[in-house]
């Protein structure tokens, strides 16, 4: 009898409450939230469980530690199919074992993916980083950009310069979630500095990313001056397409800005020629070196302040130099993020300056 009593306790709902702990990045879902999710139409991780599944059990802590590195690009999600509620989306979702691990690519609106691999962290977090569809053009030469500027004119469109290899993740996320709205993404690796520089922007430090969004039918962009986050670059993007984003007045000033620059170089150009002119006309004549002299000096005082303000980048919205990293390693960012895997190994101080995953 006592025995019975003792089952009963272990199979009781309070076993259910430890499968991920409370700490964990894993977010319980109900149908509610579910819905509320796919919605996003972002990359997420969904582990259908049952609590009292001992492979469920023994995921558990694998599928935390993919969580921590995936957070908060990739949110990783759990339902409790043991749940009355939630019985239905499990049916639904056709789950028919526990755990049942599916990843959805852009939420609803594509169809979802079964994970069949081992149930380790890395496995997690490697399915999911390279499932996020690619809803960005890739600029490799920078006579590209021009043209798919041209091509996407009613839209608004933001590019990324970065001198990464690899299109950032934080990027690839941020081109998926807004892959259905009036915003369109691109990214160029500037590797040296140098399409920065054909651009009319500042090279740049080692590891500088740009962004710039050209606003729906201009041509000239602005850049993005705020940090390089998910969240941040959300709320800006958000900001764009609702409207409250005030892209007329940076656009105008990054506008002014190419205009001066221009006439600038007008200024100096008609001036040379007056100068070449007169020195002809000097030639012919045989007289006024002093003449000639001043005028030489008006030209090179022009070009002096030219040197100044012709050069400066039309937008001037600056990026924060972030530190790069092609942080494609589990094991490393967990360490970054101080994920206490039961081997404390502090990272060396150089490793620590690295750039957070989730920034550009
Ligand atoms: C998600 O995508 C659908 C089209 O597939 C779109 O109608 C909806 O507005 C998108 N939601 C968000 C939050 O971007």
């Amino acid at each position: 009898m006592k025995l019975w009593i003792a089952v009963a306790v272990a199979l009781s709902p309070l076993v259910s409450a430890a499968i991920f702990p409370k700490d964990s990045h894993v977010k319980m879902l109900d149908a509610k939230g579910f819905r509320e999710a796919m919605k996003k139409n972002e990359t997420s991780l969904v582990a259908f469980v049952a609590p009292w599944c001992g492979h469920c059990q023994r995921m558990a802590p694998e599928y935390s530690k993919a969580a921590v590195g995936l957070h908060p690009l990739i949110p990783t999600y759990a339902v409790d199919c043991d749940a009355d509620k939630n019985k239905k989306l499990c049916a639904n979702q056709d789950v028919k074992g526990f755990p049942t691990v599916k990843l959805f690519p852009r939420g609803k609106s594509l169809p979802p993916m079964l994970y069949e691999q081992e149930r380790t962290a890395s496995g997690f977090y490697h399915f999911a980083t390279r499932r996020v569809p690619k809803a960005f053009t890739k600029l490799s030469q920078v006579g590209e950009i021009a043209s798919w500027v041209g091509k996407h004119e009613t839209k608004h469109r933001a590019l990324l310069l970065t001198k990464d290899k690899k299109v950032p993740l934080l990027w690839q996320v941020l081109a998926n979630k807004y892959s259905n709205t009036a915003l369109e993404f691109g990214t160029h690796r500037d590797k040296k500095g140098t399409s920065s520089a054909a651009m009319g922007l500042e090279a740049g430090g080692k590891t500088e990313s740009k962004v710039l969004l050209y606003p729906a039918g201009s041509p000239t962009p602005i850049r993005y001056d705020g940090l390089t986050k998910l969240d941040s670059l959300s709320k800006f993007f958000d900001s764009v397409l609702d409207g409250t984003a005030d892209l007329e007045a940076q656009l105008e000033r990054a506008n002014k800005k190419a205009e001066k620059a221009e006439k600038v170089e007008e200024k100096v150009k008609e001036e040379s020629e007056e100068k070449e002119a007169s020195e002809e006309e000097k030639e012919v004549a045989g007289e006024g070196e002093e003449k000639v002299e001043t005028t030489k000096k008006a030209v090179e005082k022009k070009e002096g302040e030219c040197v100044e303000s012709c050069e400066a980048p039309p937008p001037t919205m600056g990026v924060p130099d972030s530190v790069p990293a092609d942080a494609d390693d589990l094991e490393k960012i967990l360490k970054d993020s101080g994920f206490d895997d039961g081997q404390p190994e502090p990272a060396p101080a150089a490793e620590q300056k690295e750039r957070p995953k989730d920034e550009l």
